[in-house]
């Protein structure tokens, strides 16, 4: 199975569990999220189906492929709140990052870290996050294996 399914089925972008806590994040940050702002943190990482990585070349794409057909659906509203969760597509993309972004990041903080690591070594994608760690992660600025207590950098412990 390829790591962008399997993280989807079960791994740190587990279909049920990660908009959950990202959920809760918004509602943190911005108060009771509305339907289509709940709409968007449901579907936001399902761009991971099919893909052969999470952290690489084609997880890149994954917040994109879903705004296309979000945008083809006419919620150009949730398209863009899709598109702008993903730092390292909004950089290659050169757009603005969207309040999903923020909810994104402390939702997968608020996962307790035995779980995330767990779900994490499943999937494989902890190699992924290691070795984006170890060369200082070239395609996305902040260290990703940042989650808990294997790493918690300063903005994340803001929001704790
Ligand atoms: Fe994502
Ligand atoms: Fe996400």
């Amino acid at each position: 199975m390829r790591r962008g399914t399997a993280t989807l089925l079960f791994g740190c972008h587990q279909f049920i569990l990660h908009p959950i806590y990202v959920a809760r994040a918004w509602q943190r940050l911005y108060g009771r999220p509305g339907p289509g702002d709940l709409m968007a943190i449901i579907v936001h990482d399902w761009g991971y189906l099919g893909r052969r990585d999470v952290d690489g070349p084609e997880g890149l794409h994954h917040a994109w492929r879903v705004a296309v057909i979000l945008d083809a659906l006419g919620l150009h509203r949730l398209a863009r709140l899709v598109e702008g969760h993903s730092r390292a597509w909004c950089a290659a993309a050169g757009i603005e990052r969207s309040r999903l972004y923020a909810a994104d990041k402390l939702g997968t903080a608020l996962m307790p870290s035995g779980l995330w690591a767990r779900l994490a070594r499943w999937t494989g994608e902890i190699e992924e996050y290691q070795a984006r760690r170890d060369n200082n992660g070239s395609m996305n600025p902040d260290p990703v294996a940042w989650h808990g207590r294997i790493y918690r950098p300063a903005a994340m412990q803001a929001f704790a």
